[in-house]
């Protein structure tokens, strides 16, 4: 569960957001909104890379930012943000090392995920050397075996063609942990829980995709 009170962001004087107030138990939760209405914002707020003006952003009840950090993955849109090391394996491996784990767990950990899946041929490759897809599948193994309770994506697919996209979207589908994700892709998320609309720096709705994807398009036509 991760709860937003009351919370407001600036930037150069201005409020990107304000008055988000919210908690989120859903298993996956889709956000939509036109271009600069705060989506990519609220997006980071969820694992700490961007902190609230004011109010508040809280893992179960905890009030640690650093909670966040551990416990909540970010994929961005572009991997070439997220990926940093020449070699698949390395990039992999480094956020885990960071942890201080053993070798051997580290190890164990990125087979699992390159396994899970069907990324092994992909472990000894020059990252800079992949496709968008494939890319974009080892920014999120890089945050799999971080082992993270929730995954935040802002727009994962927009880079992607047709069948990379779907091969992101299986493994989403696949994913235990609860996600939370920014997407222009309507069709992406009819079978969410919940969806959030933004506009202008708030929630003008919230609910069940069905209503709230019809009265967006509806909106979009004005
Ligand atoms: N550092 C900044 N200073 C001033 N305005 C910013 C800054 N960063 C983002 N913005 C503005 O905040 C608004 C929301 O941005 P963003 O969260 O990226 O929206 P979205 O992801 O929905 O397109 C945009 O109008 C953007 O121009
Ligand atoms: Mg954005």
């Amino acid at each position: 569960m991760i709860t937003f009170s009351d919370v407001s962001v600036e930037k150069s004087g201005t409020e990107i957001l304000r008055g988000i107030d919210l908690t989120i138990r859903e298993r996956r939760v889709g956000v939509i909104g036109r271009n600069g209405s705060g989506k990519s914002t609220f997006a980071r707020l969820f694992n700490g890379i961007e902190v609230p003006t004011s109010g508040s952003v809280s893992l179960d009840a905890s009030g640690d930012p650093k909670q966040l950090r551990r416990h909540v993955g970010f994929v961005f849109q572009n991997p070439d943000n997220q990926i940093v090391y020449p070699i698949v394996w390395e990039d992999l491996e480094f956020g885990l090392k960071n942890l201080g784990l053993p070798r051997d767990e580290i190890r164990q950990r990125v087979d699992d995920v390159l396994k899970r899946f069907g990324l092994q041929h992909l472990r000894d490759r020059f990252t800079h050397q992949l496709s968008g897809g494939e890319k974009q599948m080892v920014a999120l193994a890089g945050v799999l075996v971080m082992q993270p309770r929730m995954i935040v994506f802002d727009e994962p697919t927009t880079l992607l063609d047709l069948w990379n996209k779907q091969m992101l979207m299986a493994a989403m589908e696949e994913l235990e942990q609860h996600i939370v994700v920014v997407s222009h892709d309507l069709e992406l998320l009819k079978g969410f829980d919940r969806v959030l609309h933004f506009d202008d720096g708030v929630i003008i709705e919230d609910g069940e995709p069905g209503a709230v994807i019809a009265n967006y398009v509806a909106r979009s036509r004005c």
